[in-house]
């Protein structure tokens, strides 16, 4: 199969929990984050919501309300000025919504969303809720009980197909705040253009993805200065 041309004005940046680091939320792999001291398999897959459905609205509910509260900062702003100049698309894995109150308007969330709650019989009834608690005892139009609208662990990612069309053709990709140990989205970055400048941002990270530069430090401090070289049509190897 023939691949697509590069376009020049296409970017995609890849996300994660480190972006809203700064914003008060807390990742989930770094210390003292969210995945410490808590056994993942309760709050994230199908089995823990069989089992405990009211501890899995409990921790969402609180996730829900930390999320409203925080404000967008430097990073996501930034990230959405680049729509002055280029065809962004954000893939983020974050259940936030500071990318779309930062200005960004192509967002892909690929793990969902937390201000949606969806039935637990029909995955296309999908209801905005904000930043209000979903209960045990609320229900969707087939009177089932309303889940939150989160991609747990061994569900099918959201809008995959998407993602990887548009970075397939990008001729920029920065991938912010990312551990990159959740596949099958981690995967994605090896779908990049080995022509595209290729740049990974966060102040440590395991593995460096194949042909991406390493910026080592803080989203707030570097997505700005990232974001203005390429709205100046500059590369931004040079600034390491
Ligand atoms: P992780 O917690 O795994 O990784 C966060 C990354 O952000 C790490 O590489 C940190 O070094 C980096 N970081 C921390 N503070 C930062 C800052 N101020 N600026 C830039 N980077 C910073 O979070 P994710 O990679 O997003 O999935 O986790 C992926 C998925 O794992 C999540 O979507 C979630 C979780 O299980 C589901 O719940 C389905």
């Amino acid at each position: 199969m023939t691949k697509p041309n590069i376009d020049n004005k296409k970017i995609l940046v890849f996300t994660g929990a480190g972006i809203s680091a700064e914003s008060g939320l807390q990742t989930f792999r770094d210390g003292g984050g969210l995945w410490e001291g808590c056994d993942v398999m309760e709050v994230a897959s199908p089995g823990g919501w069989a089992k405990d459905p009211g501890h899995v609205l409990s921790f969402y509910n609180s996730r829900r309300m930390e999320a409203a509260q925080a404000q967008p900062n430097a990073a996501h702003l930034a990230v959405a000025t680049l729509e002055k100049k280029y065809e962004v698309m954000v893939v983020t894995q974050n259940v936030d919504d500071l990318h779309e109150r930062a200005g960004s308007t192509r967002v892909i969330h690929v793990h969902g969303q937390l201000n949606f709650a969806r039935s637990c019989v029909d995955e296309t009834l999908i209801y905005p809720i904000g930043d209000k608690p979903i209960h045990l005892g609320d229900v969707c139009e087939k009177g089932s009980q309303l889940r939150p609208h989160i991609v747990w662990f061994g569900e099918k990612i959201h809008h995959y197909d998407v993602a990887r069309d548009f970075i397939c053709q990008a001729s920029r990709v920065l991938a912010v705040g990312t551990s990159l140990s959740v596949y099958p989205i981690a995967g994605l970055l090896k779908k990049a253009r080995g022509r595209a400048e290729k740049i990974v941002l966060a102040p440590d990270i395991e593995k460096k993805p194949y042909g991406f530069n390493w910026f080592r430090g803080k989203a707030t401090h570097l997505v700005p200065i990232i974001t203005e070289r390429w709205l100046s049509g500059l590369r931004v190897d040079q600034l390491k």
